[in-house]
């Protein structure tokens, strides 16, 4: 995880460098540090967050060059000693570095053999000394960095300097994101496109194993035998890119009412003049597996046990698995799976596990990201952007709502049935409806919920689907314990937590399930639980708590998951917490 950014011959780089870092700051916030090049390396760092960094660096540093970093700790705590960037054992080498380096100690151990010593417990500061050690030696960067790459295990992308040039940048990459910013008489780094865009439309991804030493007017790329390699300059959508808060006062609150105009946009992109526009030999090669395992990690888990069902209502096998279970143990159902990864970032570093797995059983793929040019959008066979637009807060709303609606649309197209796109349509309605209309009413629930301990969501079916999400996102921003039971198993175990005053938030939404959703109330009911029912219209009973109109039932992650979403941001917001940046919690976990 973490956020890295690095400036040479820019003017000022010390605002690009924190505004960057700020921006950077949901791929991790415990530390925070920069370091320039004044008379040899200088470095400026402190735990706590980005706006803490920038309340202690001086106004006044000239150099050209600079390095910065936004930690989320991984290797040691996160202590000062652990914050980045970090400075080789002879004070030669300075660098930041966002991934992990599984052979760090054999390399620690290697070096402490050879005289280097260790202020800090990270990975990231033993690639400092191993540079140093063959910089020492042969004193070229490149040849060095090619050294370490070929001894480093693991991901990586790493921006530093040397103590005798005050011109250059060298980068180095496997695995973690990196883009580097073309712009005039200077060049920029960073993790993602989003601090760059203010200075240059003009982009390069570099390929894994690559570096490249950047300098004012100069950027030299090496593939990894060290042959010089062009790589494509791209430019990006700016305004899917843009950190604007748009005069919201939490990210979440913006991304969650950008909700309806993302059903439209990935609505018009994938269907058209009666037509999905799915890529042809895709939805073939779908229908031509006998078996569609789904992979992902999170809400984009959430969102697969959702997709999954779509896809076997349109006839196909299916099965889901958690990223990080079947990287370790994969299973292959069917003669022919076809493996579909979800993931907002496109860079979890579970699911990288997963395609590694994947590669090695030369099965076909696709992923679903949001995020073009990352690395599992550049790796995977097929891939399917979400174009949801840059989602900041580190609980996921509009990425789940898009990669459900994806999903739907994708299923769909396997049979050419359009039905989807009126059901689409609909839902849209049902959310105008909600974000006008509900706040205050979910609002008085979250200051009912507020000083809770425990909640619970039940519902069955995709309603349960949805309970599993709707409780994911409040434990992550409120830190109050919740779990998300599907009706049907309550009386198998958990009921024995019910008890007096307990609140239970009940979605029935799906006539097929409703009555036993019902009898379920009446269960907890009559154990104490205090129960808030959101049902739609035509399920509704008196003394529901929310009410919405009716919907296709197949499609409740798209018409009501933003009841949930409001729901954890107001009880969030009640208790006084970070909304966009929950304690322990980073936006890519690039880490597995
Ligand atoms: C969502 O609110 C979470 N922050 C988290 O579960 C996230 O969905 C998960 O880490 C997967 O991320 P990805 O979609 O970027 O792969």
């Amino acid at each position: 995880m973490c956020g890295i950014v690095g400036a040479v011959g820019l003017n000022n780089p010390t605002e690009y460098v924190q505004k960057g870092l700020k921006m950077l700051d949901y791929r991790g916030y415990d530390s925070a540090g920069l370091a320039y090049f004044d008379n040899g390396i200088k470095i400026i760092k402190d735990v706590g967050s980005v706006e803490h960094l920038m309340s202690i660096v001086p106004s006044n540093i000239i150099s050209n060059l600079m390095i910065g970093h936004t930690r989320w700790a991984t290797h040691g705590a996160p202590d000062i000693r652990n914050t980045h960037p970090h400075i080789s054992f002879n004070k030669h080498i300075c660098l930041v570095h966002n991934g992990v380096i599984e052979n760090y100690k054999e390399i620690k151990d290697f070096l402490f053999e050879e005289g280097y010593r260790f202020y800090g417990e990270t990975d990231s500061e033993v690639v400092a000394n191993l540079l140093e050690y063959y910089y020492l030696q042969n004193k070229s960067i490149t040849e060095s960095v090619k050294k370490v790459m070929s001894m480093i295990v693991g991901s990586y992308a790493i921006v530093g300097f040397t103590d005798d040039n005050k011109e250059s940048l060298f980068v180095f990459k496997n695995a973690s994101p990196l883009v580097i910013g073309i712009g005039d008489g200077f060049n920029l780094v960073a993790s993602d496109a989003s601090p760059l865009v203010k200075y240059t439309n003009r982009f390069i991804e570099l390929d894994d194993f690559d570096q490249a030493i950047i300098e004012h007017h100069d950027i030299n790329v090496f593939d990894k035998d060290g042959n010089r390699v062009k790589r494509k300059i791209i430019t990006k959508d700016i305004e899917l890119i843009s950190h604007d808060l748009k005069g919201y006062p939490h990210y979440m609150l913006k991304e969650i009412e950008e909700i309806v105009p993302i059903i439209h946009r990935i609505t018009s992109t994938y269907y058209q003049d009666n037509k999905f526009l799915f890529d042809k030999q895709l939805i073939k090669d779908l229908n031509e597996s006998d078996h569609i395992i789904f992979v992902a990690c999170g809400t984009s888990y959430h969102a697969s046990l959702v997709g999954g069902r779509y896809f076997e209502n349109y006839g196909k096998s299916a099965s889901r698995f958690i990223a990080s279970e079947w990287a370790f143990h994969p299973t292959f159902p069917g003669q022919k799976p076809f493996v579909i990864l979800i993931s907002q970032s496109g860079e979890t570093a579970d699911l990288i596990h997963c395609l590694d797995t994947i590669k090695k059983h030369n099965l076909n793929n696709l992923i679903i990201t949001n995020t073009g040019g990352s690395t599992l959008d550049r790796n995977c066979r097929y891939s399917l952007l979400l174009h949801a637009g840059i989602e900041v807060s580190v609980a996921s709303t509009k990425a789940y709502v898009a990669q459900v609606t994806l999903l739907a649309l994708l299923a769909a197209s396997l049979q050419n049935d359009a039905s989807v796109i009126d059901d689409l349509k609909h839902c849209v309605t049902v959310v105008e409806d909600i974000q006008k209309n509900y706040k205050p009413m979910i609002q008085k629930v979250a200051s009912e919920l507020k000083d809770k301990t425990n909640i619970f969501y039940l519902g069955r079916s995709y309603d349960y689907f949805l309970s599993l999400e709707a409780s994911l996102k409040l434990k992550e921003i409120s830190y109050i314990h919740s779990e998300a039971i599907p009706g049907g198993e309550l009386k198998h175990g958990p009921i024995a937590l019910i008890e007096e005053g307990l609140p239970v938030i009940v979605f029935i939404t799906d006539p097929s399930t409703a009555p036993s959703m019902r009898g379920n109330i009446e269960e907890v009911k009559s154990r104490g639980a205090k129960v808030y029912v959101i049902s739609t219209a035509e399920l509704a009973q008196q003394g529901d708590t929310i009410i919405v109109k009716d919907y296709a039932p197949y499609l409740s992650s798209v018409a009501i998951s933003t009841i949930a979403f409001y729901l954890a941001y107001y009880v969030s917001l009640a208790k006084g917490l970070n909304v966009d940046k929950p304690r322990n919690l980073a936006k890519s976990v690039t880490v597995e």
